[in-house]
């Protein structure tokens, strides 16, 4: 899908330019020519002579180059690439190209380009969360540049959060994608996610704790790798992802409709903390206090989404996916539950309070499958959505 690809590599000065070289050399085994530009402060960190090296073309450092113009002005340089990537995109790389800055060669092909172009951010947290940085992500978003990362994580100056620049294989993933590639490209792909909320009357509700972070990841991931998601979503906490088909819905049952409406797919993964119960009768008109009587809830039972789409007879989706959160025997619940539901796969995860895992950043899961039980090891949420992803991918092809 690479291969034969030119990348115009555009590399700022930042701790993570050294991350460049892995990029550099990934890229070039796919079969992609990488044509290196550097900024004056990109040279501080990496060696022109290693990237030109890695690259197997000269480094681009000086605008005013008279025998580069002769042989190739910046103009035509912009235009010689299928896709312009900035790796890393400093909060001052940013700043310039959001707005239309053109003092040196790297800033010049941003704004003489034609290309797309993609950007993957690295800087310090506080750098990466300042109203100006996040005011120029905007407007570069706007103008239709694709961003990658940053991500969490410890950082060089010796903060913790958003501003590392992404993993190589991520946005070799991205690069992927962007030319249509990645091993799910041209799949659908269902995600629930979030809780359900169901009426007691118009301003009351039962729900739960479900944040919907865990969803979420999921169907970024298969984004990344290309997947077309449709991502159905209850009323979570956390934003959902950009670049899916959304739909939002409050009740199971809505939540059942939409998952229906959304068929057929490749597969389907149920994250979705759904409620079990619905209110019977649910009033229509807010129900008043009244001294000394306490209003009494019955119950319904609602559809059981995995288990409706897991059991379907026609148009079943090759692969289906459920969660379990389990406090007790979580293997042998968890495989119980499998069977019960239908579903091909069991992501199950323990979580009794001593493990941290309910609303924490990290997640320990035990997949279950037809072969068996196999132990993840403990990881951040993102990592375990990574990872579901790519086996779901490996799964489909
Ligand atoms: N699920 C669903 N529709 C429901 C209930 C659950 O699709 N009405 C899905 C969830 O999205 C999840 C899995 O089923 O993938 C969880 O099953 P559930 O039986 O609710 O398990 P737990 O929440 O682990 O609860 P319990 O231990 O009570 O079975």
């Amino acid at each position: 899908m690479l291969a034969g690809k030119r990348i115009l590599l555009i590399i700022g000065g930042g701790i993570a330019a050294y991350k460049c070289l892995e990029l550099i050399r990934r890229l070039r085994d796919r079969g992609v020519s990488v044509t290196p530009v550097m900024t004056r402060a990109a040279e501080e960190f990496v060696t022109p002579l290693s990237v030109s090296a890695l690259a197997g073309e000269a480094v681009h450092q000086e605008l005013f180059d008279l025998t580069k113009e002769a042989e190739m002005g910046h103009i035509q340089l912009s235009r010689v690439a299928d896709l312009v990537l900035v790796a890393p995109a400093t909060a001052d790389l940013m700043a310039k190209m959001a707005n239309g800055l053109a003092g040196d060669l790297a800033t010049t092909l941003l704004m003489a380009t034609d290309t797309p172009v993609m950007i993957a951010p690295a800087m310090n947290v506080r750098m990466w969360q300042h109203a100006a940085t996040q005011r120029n992500l905007a407007l570069l978003q706007g103008d239709g540049v694709t961003v990658v990362g940053p991500n969490d994580g410890d950082m060089a100056c010796g903060e913790f959060g958003p501003g590392r620049l992404s993993e190589v294989p991520e946005i070799l993933t991205a690069v992927e994608r962007h030319f249509g590639g990645g091993p799910l490209a041209g799949k659908r792909v269902l995600v629930t996610s979030g809780p359900t909320h169901e009426p007691i009357d118009p301003v009351r509700y039962i729900a739960n704790r479900s944040s919907g972070a865990q969803g979420t990841a999921i169907a970024e991931a298969l984004l990344r790798l290309g997947a077309e998601v449709i991502f159905v979503t209850g009323p979570a906490d956390v934003a959902p992802p950009k670049g899916v088909v959304l739909r939002r819905v409050e009740t199971a049952r809505e939540m059942l409709a939409a998952v229906e409406a959304a068929l057929p797919v490749e597969a389907a993964v149920f994250a979705a903390a759904v409620a079990d119960w619905r209110v019977r009768g649910a009033s229509d008109s807010k129900i008043k206090k009244q001294a000394g009587q306490l209003p009494s809830l019955e119950f319904d039972e609602n559809p059981d989404i995995l288990a409706t789409v897991a059991q379907m007879k026609a148009g079943r989706p090759a692969l289906v996916v459920g969660f379990a959160a389990e406090t007790d025997d979580v293997i042998a619940n968890a495989t119980s539950k499998r069977q019960r539901k239908g579903c091909d796969w069991i992501v199950a995860n323990d979580v009794r309070p001593e493990t941290g895992i309910m609303g924490g950043a990290e997640n320990a899961v035990t997949l279950i499958t037809e072969e068996g039980a196999e132990d993840w090891p403990r990881m951040g949420k993102r990592a375990v959505a990574e990872r579901l992803a790519e086996r779901l991918a490996a799964a489909l092809t």
